[in-house]
Order: structure tokens, then sequence, then C-alpha cells
């Protein structure tokens, strides 16, 4: 059976600035291209999802990986999840902070006999599954170490630009993944965790229906269980783009959220939607790569 391949990214929804258009743009692109070359050549969606994000983490433009926000202590403190749709295996991590590619760690993680790993056990786990560590400082870029001390002067809470990378993938064999990275909120309290690692909220993926991606407020996207709810949506005959709109209706409506969410049906049909300012997003579209992030693009 050879299906479709399919591949749809973000780089996050929130209040992304003029500066980071076109940063953003090029990113979800390049990690499209990663990601579909894979798919395209008879690759799995795992190995598509993990390159496509990969690529999102390496770019500094995006918090995940480097480039990530910085807690109030001055440090990264990022997470990730993984999950496969063929056997609903899941890999979850938190609170890594000297680890350049968190989904890396999901990843294994999720091929292993445990499903969430949190902090210094996690970097150990890693580095036992050949994971490299590197230097936290080296994760740091000037952009959010400026933030950091501005809102250590004037202790204002965050207002995030972006948050999160994730892609969803669905394979020739018309099988699914899900993944999702992040460097969390700018200088959240230590110890913070969001939606990223929570499979059901941050993500989610079943070959028997479809997959979901979430990007935004984890306070917020864990109270409705967001990912979820989206492909429970898919399972009742909901359109991807109908049961994306859905959630962050919903999700206004219910908790007063701001976020964004990717979604692929088993045919490896798309929908996306955010109630932010923007949400960088990109997708395999008739040959071409799409790029998005303004409503208006
Ligand atoms: N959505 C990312 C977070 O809240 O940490």
């Amino acid at each position: 059976m050879s299906e479709k391949p399919q591949l749809i990214v973000h780089g996050g929804a929130g209040d992304i600035p003029d500066s980071l258009l076109d940063p953003f743009r090029a990113g979800c692109r390049r990690a499209v291209e990663e990601g579909y070359r894979i798919l395209d050549s008879g690759g799995s969606a795992e190995d598509a999802v993990e390159a496509a994000i990969r690529v999102m983490e390496d770019d500094e433009a995006f918090d995940a990986g480097k480039g990530s926000h910085l807690n109030q202590d001055g440090f990264v403190s990022m997470d990730a999840g993984f999950m496969e749709g063929a056997h609903l295996n899941v890999g979850a991590v938190a609170g890594l902070r000297d680890i350049a590619n968190p989904i890396l760690v999901a990843r294994r993680i999720m091929e292993s006999e445990h499903t969430f790993l949190i902090g210094e056990g996690a970097a150990r786990f890693a580095e036992a599954h050949g994971i490299a560590r590197c230097n936290p400082e080296d994760l740091i870029v000037p952009r959010e170490r400026e933030i950091w001390q501005a809102r250590r002067q004037t202790l204002r809470l965050a207002t995030p630009y972006g948050d999160t990378v994730g892609a969803i993938a669905r394979d020739v064999r018309g099988h699914l993944a899900a993944g999702v990275s992040t460097g969390g909120r700018q200088f959240a309290v230590p110890g913070r965790v969001g939606d990223v690692p929570c499979v059901g909220s941050g993500f989610y993926a079943d070959d028997a229906v479809g997959a979901a991606v979430s990007t935004g407020e984890g306070e917020h996207i864990v109270r409705i269980v967001m990912a979820k709810r989206a492909v429970d949506h898919l399972a009742a005959g909901m359109h991807p783009q109908q049961a994306a709109e859905e959630v962050i209706a919903y999700l206004a409506q219910r908790v007063g959220g701001r976020a964004g969410i990717i979604v692929m049906d088993r045919l490896g049909r798309m929908g996306c939607a955010y109630n932010t300012l923007r949400m960088g997003r990109a997708w395999w579209e008739e040959g071409r790569i799409e790029v998005r992030v303004n409503r208006e693009d």
C-alpha cells in the first residue's frame, strides 16, 4: 500500500514581532523541506517529524532548543513530546537544560519502556542513548538574554511572542506521528512545565483517526486537553479545519486561553487555527510548500 505522504509544521503561536516574520517563514519552510524529503523517499513519519523539529530547534528564531526563552533563574528549561499512531507509543521529557535537541530525547523515551522522564534523570537517559549534553550557555541567544534582563528589572509578567515548535507527518504507509518541542514561557517560575510534554494536551496521534499538536499558553491548553479534543472531533467526523477551529473557540470561551493548533486526519487532510496575533506554520500542498505567519498571508 502506498499512500500520499503529508507533513504540516508550526513554529509557534503568539505576538510574533515583525522582526521575526521572515526568520519564522524561512525556518518553517526549511522544516517542511527536510521532513518531506524523508517522506518522499519512503521514510517513516517518525523520522520526518524528528527531522522537521530538529531544524526548528537548531534555528534560534524559535522558542525551542537554541533560542528558547529563559526562566526566572536565567536558564532554558525545555520540554518535548512524541507520539506514534500505530501502537499509541508516547515519549515525553521535561526540564532539560543542556540538550540541544529535546525532540531526540522524547523519541528515544517513546522507543523505550518509559513514557515520561524529567530533569537530570532525563539528561542521563539521553546520554546513555548517545545524545550528547551541551553547555547550557550555548542555547542562550542575545535576544533572550536581553528580554530576561528587561523582565528582571521591571518584573513585568511575560507576554510570549511565540512559543513551541511542532510537526505532524503521515508516511506512505498511512502511518501518523506527532512531535512538539518548547523552551516554555518567558521568565517562567523555575520548575514550571506547560502542555508540551503532556500527552493529549500538547500532542496526540492515532493512525485510526488523526493527530494534533498544540502551541500557546500551556496553563490553558492542559485544562481542555486540547490535542486529544481535536482528535476526538476527527473521530466524530469533523474535517481537520473544523476540529481546529472548534478547539480554539472552546479554549477561548471555556478558559479564556490563547493558543494555536495544527491537525491532520488519517487521510492526510489538514487544518490549523489560532486566536493569537500570529502563528508560524507550513505544509506540503500540491507539490509545493505553503508558508503562513499572518492571517492575511
Ligand atoms: N505551549 C508551551 C508552554 O506553555 O510551555
